[in-house]
């Protein structure tokens, strides 16, 4: 039997015997924050002879261990003995000891002083947060993926106790304007799973292209995957690229991404967009339209489309029989039932759904909208499964069960909490990674914005007009990658990150914001980023330059940098700032002839790039 209080006090001994003001060991930063951390004197060392005692025999759990042995095996060239015993009974004075503690879900404890790291852990999730937090307690080097020479694996002494804010720590991609392989998205993944970001948010059908294979209607991925060609720059550009664009996951592939997925503690919730966003399908099999139109094909361009799902019987038979197989491959208890954007011009032009909402007493197109929906409800909740769905499905009445995505700012969130229905807040363009997060004259096209790194992090996602017993249907918050204009995994990665940082911080942590602290310790977490290859976007580094309207004739210039301990200087003349520019500290008037140029500096050294403005 496993003597816990043994430990426990040990471990206390020892923290209380080194807890004074930590010198030479570097600070923790850890990413999301955890909820308590504090750091004491001394390190504890991680050798190729550190024992990991275990109180388990579960394969699950020993999976989940062995991703510290994964990680050291890949950066450090050993791995560590598990042993699945009682150390007290191996005499054993130092090592790893991972012990089972109730307390609340996904939580877990870090006592770690020179002689023993302790976890304590309360499921399996927990297990893996403690060794995501012991990795970002580790040398960034750990992160590496070859072997580091002349590195000390030291862990600093520190007491951590961390759960998570909310349960629904969710990343979204859409894989439909863009496609992406299954190699990217495992490592989209392991850098969610890395934050503490358990929900991935799988956005499988469009307008543009179905994604997903369904095998009753082979012709969904065998023609439905196909744009005949995309739109290049701006979706009104009206120029077009003349390529066949395609992509599709066998459901093979899904099946390995929902094992990989649950590996890593990240459920996935596949989203099969209803009624509208359905063009691909509708190219497909154009009697699940309205049949107002010869042909149908599947977009070129970005944008809503008038061609939607009928509610006609056929429509009912064919999505039931998808959603069969979407239950059959994804375990999650959540179902994204998209219904977003549909346009109810078809619905009015069609005899047979004016003859429906005739037949079924509903008022307008709208509430027409809410009864397909909640029709689908009730089929998916036949099979034990929930729905969510994007704002829009408040319109005309919420099915009774279902959920609530909102992203139209928070009044959809709201309403539904006040309604008792359960929320993830992912609102546009607060937690929108589509928007730019730097000056949109220097950046690629982006969906809009910008939408700065400052304000994602500061976004609170409990809207403070709900009362205490509403703000407990806030579930929790997700981060939207729409990919009109990313049609690569390396622009992916620019605009999702380091922001995905601030919204997995404000899932995860009960710490509080502290936005000085964020950006200290986000610094040292970009070194991990590089580490792991994710290709963020670095304005960090940069200063932003923001001209705010002061008189009909004048502006004034207001200048931030995000990195902490930095100083801008500015020149007005048009010359590339240096250290000794004028240093910027307060807002300053400007005038038509002027450009502001600006970089951030730190120690006399420019840190970033150089950003201009003219009026
Ligand atoms: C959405 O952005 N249409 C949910
Ligand atoms: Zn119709």
């Amino acid at each position: 039997m496993i003597r816990r209080l043994a430990y426990i006090l040990a471990t206390l001994v020892l923290i209380a015997s080194c807890a004074s003001s930590p010198k030479e060991t570097p600070q923790i930063s850890i990413v999301p924050q955890p909820g308590f951390c504090q750091q004491t004197e001394g390190v504890f060392t991680i050798d190729r002879k550190t024992p990991v005692f275990v109180d388990f025999t579960d394969s699950t759990l020993l999976r989940t261990v062995a991703f510290l042995n994964e990680r050291l095996q890949k950066a450090a060239g050993f791995t560590l003995d598990v042993i699945q015993d009682d150390p007290l009974d191996h005499g054993a004075e130092k090592g790893i000891f991972i012990l089972n503690a109730g307390w609340k879900k996904e939580a877990y404890n870090l006592q770690v002083s020179p002689n023993r790291l302790l976890i304590e852990y309360v499921d399996g999730a927990g297990l893996f947060y403690a060794i995501q937090t012991i990795f970002q307690l580790l040398p960034d080097a750990i992160f590496a993926d070859s072997r580091q020479k002349g590195v000390r694996w030291d862990v600093p002494c520190c007491s951590i106790e961390d759960a998570p804010a909310f349960p629904y720590r969710g990343m979204h991609l859409d894989c439909c304007l863009h496609f992406f392989s299954m190699d990217f998205l495992k490592k989209y993944i392991d850098i969610m799973a890395m934050h503490k970001v358990n929900r991935f948010h799988w956005h499988l059908t469009e307008d543009q292209g179905w994604r997903l294979e369904i095998k009753k209607y082979p012709l969904l991925t065998e023609k439905g995957q196909w744009r005949k060609e995309t739109v290049i720059g701006s979706l009104y550009s009206g120029i077009y690229d003349g390529k066949p664009y395609g992509g599709y996951y066998s459901q093979e592939e899904v099946r390995e991404l929902v094992r990989y997925a649950a590996e890593r503690y990240v459920t996935i919730i596949p989203e099969i967009e209803l009624p509208g966003h359905a063009l691909a399908a509708i190219a497909c099999y154009p009697e699940l339209s309205c049949g107002l139109e010869d042909h149908y094909e599947t977009a070129t361009k970005w944008g809503i489309f008038k061609q939607v799902y009928c509610p006609k019987e056929t429509t009912f038979k064919f999505l039931e029989d998808v959603f069969d197989e979407v239950i059959e491959l994804f375990p999650s208890e959540l179902i994204h039932i998209g219904g977003d954007e549909c346009p109810k011009a078809s619905w009015k032009q069609c005899p047979h759904c004016q003859a429906l909402i005739k037949r079924e007493g509903l008022k307008d197109e709208f509430e027409l909208q809410s009864w397909f929906i909640q029709r689908m409800e009730r089929y998916i909740n036949s099979k034990g499964r929930q729905i969510i769905g994007w704002d829009e499905i408040l319109q005309g009445g919420l099915a009774p069960n279902a959920k609530v995505m909102s992203w139209l700012g928070e009044e959809g969130g709201i309403r539904a909490a006040q309604q008792h229905h359960e929320v993830v807040m992912s609102p546009y363009p607060k937690y929108y990674l589509d928007y730019w997060q730097a000056d949109p004259e220097s950046e690629p096209l982006a969906m809009g914005g910008p939408t700065l790194l400052r304000t994602m992090y500061e976004y609170n996602p409990v809207p403070e007009v709900l009362t205490p017993e509403e703000r407990k249907y806030i579930i929790g918050v997700e981060g939207c990658v729409w990919t009109e204009y990313m049609p690569t995994p390396a622009r992916v990665e620019y605009m999702a990150w380091p922001r995905m940082c601030a919204i997995a911080e404000a899932g995860w942590s009960t710490a509080g914001k502290d936005w000085d602290g964020f950006t200290r310790r986000l610094e040292k977490h970009l070194g991990r980023l590089d580490r792991l290859d994710v290709g963020y976007c670095k304005a960090f580094y940069d200063p932003y330059i923001d001209l705010r309207k002061d008189t009909e004739y004048s502006k004034v210039a207001v200048i931030s940098v995000d990195a902490p301990d930095a100083e801008i200087r500015y020149t007005l003349d048009g010359s590339e700032p240096t250290a000794q520019s004028a240093l910027y500290t307060i807002p300053f008037a400007i005038n038509r002839q002027q450009t502001i140029k600006a970089a951030a500096f730190r120690d006399g050294k420019k840190i970033g790039t150089t950003k201009y403005k003219n009026f």
